[in-house]
């Protein structure tokens, strides 16, 4: 199969490529390597470096025949889409408009997009199912919801197939440990530095924390499975940041130097995804276990910021 992967320099995204590529799909990747890296993208991958806002991305379509797009690349920063509302907008929203275009006229079967939890906002009930009132918080949480409606509608007016995958807290080698990666690449890269951690407020929060090999798995059941469909990638199961700490005590064998300061302010008390719709509509269950993948994201740290 011929797959065109948008973002495939980035974390998750080369995750995918790699995931692709070992199972013997062509794959082409779209990415302007704004956060995403060079060392990230599979040699055996084609790679096209534009942005997704660019007009030449159909013609990439139209020189490529992809059969499925895989629609990874985004603004993933909600600090920045609060600084930079528009700048958000143009690429999540535009950016995706702009590839829908692409792949309909180049006569693409289906579009698997990276949605995310940040579209429900302040949950009023958890785990949080697809049913849940959708009420972002953040321009970016905005921005990632206005494509899963533009998905819907090229489907009625085109028949363009899609899956829009909502992920949780995802974590793994790759992410970004400097910026403003999730806690658990932020944690790691201190770790490796011999830096200590800092604790925004209490600890207590809980995230639902998934591998990225498990969201990868996910992106290649999508690619067959799934009509119309928008569901959650999580694990279901809630881990305090306290928590999170003890458990790179165990992996590392010692107690980490820890700080606590404020809450960070709007930041959400718990989160957790329910997962049943993905086990039934994908059948993917996650299988990757914490501790091991912490244990593994320590190791990809160590190496990288020696
Ligand atoms: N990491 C998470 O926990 C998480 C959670 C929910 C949803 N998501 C979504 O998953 C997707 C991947 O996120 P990630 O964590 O791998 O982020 P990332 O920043 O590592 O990857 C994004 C990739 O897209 C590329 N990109 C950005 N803007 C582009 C543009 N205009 N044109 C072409 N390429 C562009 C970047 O260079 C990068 O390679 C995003 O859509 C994000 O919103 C991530």
């Amino acid at each position: 199969m011929r797959v065109l992967v948008t973002g495939g320099a980035g974390f998750i995204g080369s995750h995918i490529v790699d995931h692709l590529i070992g199972a013997g799909a062509a794959v082409v990747v779209v990415d302007n390597l704004s956060t995403g890296r060079e060392e990230n993208l599979h040699p055996r991958a084609q790679f096209y470096n534009i942005d997704i806002t660019d007009p030449a991305l159909s013609e990439v379509f139209a020189r490529e025949q992809p059969e499925v797009a895989i629609h990874e690349a985004a603004q993933a920063s909600v600090d920045i889409s609060v600084t930079s509302p528009e700048a958000d907008a143009e690429t999540n929203i535009l950016g995706t408009l702009n590839l829908l275009e692409a792949a309909r006229t180049a006569g693409t079967r289906k579009v698997v997009y990276a949605s995310s939890a940040a579209v429900y906002g302040e949950p009023a009930y958890l785990p949080i199912d697809e049913a849940h009132p959708v009420a972002p918080l953040s321009p970016y949480g905005a921005s990632k919801f206005t494509p899963e409606l533009y998905l819907a509608a090229y489907r009625r007016l085109y028949g363009l197939d899609y899956v829009a995958l909502r992920y949780a807290n995802v974590y793994g080698p790759r992410q970004d440990a400097l910026g403003e990666g999730g806690v658990v690449a932020v944690f790691a890269g201190r770790l490796c530095r011999g830096e200590h951690l800092e604790i925004h407020g209490d600890g207590n929060q809980t995230r639902d924390f998934v591998h990225v090999e498990d969201v990868a798995r996910a992106n290649l059941k999508a690619l067959e499975s799934g009509t119309a469909l928008v569901c959650n990638i999580s694990t279901g199961e809630p881990t305090s940041v306290n928590e999170l700490v003890c458990s790179f005590a165990a992996v590392t064998g010692r107690e980490p130097a820890v700080s606590y300061g404020p809450a960070r302010e709007g930041d959400i008390r718990h989160s957790r995804l329910d997962n049943l719709r993905a086990r039934r509509y994908l059948d993917w269950t996650p299988v990757r276990d914490l501790k091991e993948g912490l244990e593994e994201t320590l190791r990809f740290y160590a190496k990288t910021s020696v």
